[in-house]
């Protein structure tokens, strides 16, 4: 039990709330739909019919434009289920399983202050050792020769630990206070009774700072090659420190990540930092373990596109794996995950000093999404001229795909596998795939498999089949230009039907351009409509073209960028780049 009078530090309710859902919390109370970014819902805390209760995802807040209430996941079950603050606390950290810290209370947080110096003066006291040791020629040396300039250095804060077993001990802890602050920081090792060692000796040092900007750790690198001796020595877990939780480079990258919108996810520190050094400011890398759901959910309250960057050998690939798993039940339509992996024996180290950033920025790019990356990877695995690799292939995929949550994005997947191998999606999703199921002859072209099952089309035939749709239908101008298939037909039959709801089929065929005819099969296009469930058509109808303007602004922003990166841009086109990137900023604030 915690006790109520003790103060639970504010480092603990941050972390607490990192971790949990604002949507989830609430949505166990109140029923919330999705609109748009937000969740609204029919206020809790006031009578009201039409709902003007808000909940933001990105900021984990809630709000009324009603009654004016808001607040965070705390907040809301003081006010809606009557309890403390502490009980509050207490309920949340029991359903993600943290443990609320219970000693006492101040005792503890004087503690963490302890810590937080001992840390801090060890960073100044190795940043020091950088500048003025008798080995810091070498050192220097050894950065300069990996590329680094003294700016970048600093302002990671890269710092020396000399030789020696007590350089540290000896200068920043003079009682015994300070030296079992230190062993609990991780600086010290103690193995006997009043016997204290340094960590780390003779190696370069990497400060690892928590969101706030507070040193938590070191990772710290032996200098030129390790013969004998790990390459890396890290800090071990602490009370202020977890791997599972912590990214290297976070609070350096933060900026760019808010304006952008989009972070870098690579594997190690020298990664980010020489990144940094080239440019590329949004770069965090995992502490020599694999990437956690803590560390994604984390990055995607600031960021909307994860980019993860892996080495080319084995070991990266199965990362990359692995973390395209971790991710496949908390993706949802507002967030992105694409991957990279590098070829040969390159990190992004390496490549961005052998090529340049340039050649970096064009992988960003033409980074895989989530779902190229997916279907390749297990493509290339199976045997998709036969029955069987089509099986095999199924199967796999629809063992990744069962974890998405549900959502237009997990239909197009599906949608996406049933092309691929060439069967009904709704038979796909509802049957087990054995071969008797999929044992349908590969008869209908590839492409006309696409056409039936793309977003665009699904939308062109709940048009056909749910005339009033027309009626509160947005202005779809400019989403003929959308690359995704059907997108032309699905404009140019909406156009047709606003002037004439109640067109025919063959009246609607007549008016299309030649082309967009021969796309429009109105036989095929009926037979899809039947996997949108009846009471969902409209949601599902308006969810399709938010989907495709949401392309449509990519396309334009890549375009800006390209144009950018040209130094093309006019002064109009600069203000609309300008206020794009601040919009995705905003996003994700
Ligand atoms: P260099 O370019 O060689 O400096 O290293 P890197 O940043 O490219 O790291 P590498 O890809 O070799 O390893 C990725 C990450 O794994 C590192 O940043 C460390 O966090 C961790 N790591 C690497 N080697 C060791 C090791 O010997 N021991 C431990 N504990 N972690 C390591
Ligand atoms: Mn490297």
């Amino acid at each position: 039990m915690v006790d109520t009078l003790g103060r639970i530090p504010e480092d603990f309710i941050q972390s607490l709330l990192a971790r949990v859902d604002i949507v989830e919390v609430i949505g166990a109370h109140v029923s919330l739909r999705k609109a748009g970014a937000n969740y609204v819902a029919c206020c809790p805390f006031h009578t009201e019919k039409t709902p003007s209760f808000s909940v933001n995802q990105h900021k984990q807040f809630y709000h009324c434009f009603g009654c004016g209430v808001s607040g965070d996941a705390i907040q809301f079950l003081i006010e809606n289920n009557g309890v403390t603050f502490v009980e509050a606390v207490e309920i949340l950290a029991a359903q993600v399983g943290m443990q609320i810290p219970s000693d006492n209370k101040p005792a503890q947080s004087a503690e963490h202050n302890l810590i937080y110096n001992i840390l801090s003066e060890a960073t100044k006291y190795f940043e020091q050792q950088l500048r003025q040791h008798k080995l810091a020629n070498q050192v220097v040396q050894y950065l300069k020769d990996r590329g680094l300039t003294g700016v970048v250095a600093k302002s990671f804060k890269l710092g020396f630990a000399p030789p020696g077993w007590d350089n540290l001990l000896t200068n920043i802890a003079s009682n015994t206070e300070q030296k079992e602050a230190g062993v609990k920081a991780g600086l010290f090792v103690n193995r006997e009774a009043n016997k204290y060692y340094d960590r780390f000796r003779n190696r370069v040092m990497f400060p690892i700072r928590n969101r706030r900007g507070k040193v938590i750790g070191f990772g710290g690198r032996i200098i030129g090659q390790a013969e004998g001796e790990p390459k890396y020595l890290n800090s071990p877990e602490t009370v202020l420190f977890s791997k599972s939780q912590e990214l290297y480079g976070y609070y350096e990258a933060k900026q760019t990540i808010q304006k952008t919108g989009i972070v870098i996810v690579v594997e190690g520190y020298m990664d980010v930092v020489s990144l940094a050094q080239a440019g590329i400011t949004n770069a965090v890398a995992t502490l020599g373990t694999a990437c956690t759901e803590q560390h994604v959910q984390s990055l995607f309250k600031t960021a909307t596109e994860i980019i993860f960057c892996f080495d080319g050998d084995v070991a990266g690939k199965k990362a990359a794996w692995r973390a395209l798993e971790l991710c496949l039940p908390i993706l949802d339509d507002l967030h992105r995950i694409k991957f990279i992996i590098l070829s040969n024996a390159e990190d992004p180290d390496s490549f961005v000093r052998k090529f340049g950033a340039e050649a970096f920025r064009e992988q960003i790019n033409a980074a895989a999404s989530l779902p190229d990356f997916l279907f390749n990877t297990l493509a290339k695995q199976a045997d998709l001229e036969h029955i069987d690799g089509r099986v095999q292939l199924a199967n796999q995929v629809k063992q990744q795909l069962i974890k998405l949550p549900d959502g237009i994005f997990k239909d197009m997947m599906f949608a996406r596998l049933a092309q691929l191998i060439d069967v009904d999606p709704a038979m796909l999703r509802n049957k087990i795939t054995q071969p008797q199921f999929i044992a349908k002859p590969k008869v209908t072209k590839p492409a006309r498999a696409l056409a039936l099952v793309s977003p665009a089309l699904r939308a062109v035939a709940m048009l056909l089949s749910f005339r009033e749709l027309i009626i509160d239908m947005p202005d779809l101008t400019g989403l003929d230009l959308v690359d995704i298939t059907g997108s032309s037909l699905l404009y140019a039959v909406a156009e047709i039907l606003r002037a004439a709801p109640q067109a025919s089929e063959e009246d609607i065929k007549e008016q299309l351009p030649v082309d967009l005819g021969k796309s429009f099969v109105p036989a095929e296009l009926r037979g899809i409509t039947h996997i949108v469930p009846k009471d969902g058509v409209k949601q599902e109808f308006l969810g399709i073209i938010q989907l495709l303007r949401r392309r449509e602004k990519e396309l334009a922003m890549d375009g800006l960028l390209l144009k950018a990166k040209q130094n093309v841009l006019s002064t109009s086109e600069k203000q609309l780049l300008h206020q794009m990137l601040q919009e995705k900023g905003k996003l994700s604030e």
